[in-house]
């Protein structure tokens, strides 16, 4: 079994689809071990997408993760970091596979309804970063 972290962001939250992606996600064999609705601070985003900090959309990230409360969640499978990207779909919602949850609730690439970690190392930091409980 893995654990992966997982957030519905701002976009799919305001428009009303956590709970779709929620039933998605239970019906896609994930245990949900943590979950929180909340609204995050820029000293979290910008800790959270410090990866990112070079690139020319930053800022524009950071204000829309910033823009409305979000879903955070600890997601458990076999194989969860990869079944949870494969199921979000590429970051690009016009670049996704069909069904995929980016496909179906995802604006644009700065407005992709959901995060998943990328890899066991960024798990565990995300994991312990927002859930220090599960940790
Ligand atoms: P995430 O971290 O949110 O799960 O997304 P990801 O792994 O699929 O993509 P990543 O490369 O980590 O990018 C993080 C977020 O940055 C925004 N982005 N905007 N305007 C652009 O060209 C651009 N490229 C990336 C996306 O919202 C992406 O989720
Ligand atoms: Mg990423």
């Amino acid at each position: 079994m893995e654990n992966t972290f997982a957030i519905i962001k701002p976009d799919a939250v305001k428009a009303g689809y956590s709970g779709k992606i929620i039933d998605r996600i239970e019906h896609e064999g994930f245990t949900i071990l943590g979950m929180k609705k909340v609204q995050l601070t820029k000293a979290q985003v910008e800790h959270f997408y410090a990866i990112h900090k070079a690139r020319s959309f930053f800022g524009e990230m950071v204000d829309f993760m910033l823009s409305g409360p979000v879903i955070i969640m600890v997601l458990q499978r076999e194989n969860a970091i990869k079944a949870w990207r494969d199921l979000m779909g590429a970051t690009d919602p016009a670049k996704a596979e069909p069904n995929t949850l980016r496909k179906l609730y995802g604006a644009n690439v700065g407005s992709n309804a959901t995060h998943g970690s990328d890899a066991p190392e960024t798990a565990r930091e995300e994991v312990a970063y927002f859930f220090p409980e599960l940790a």
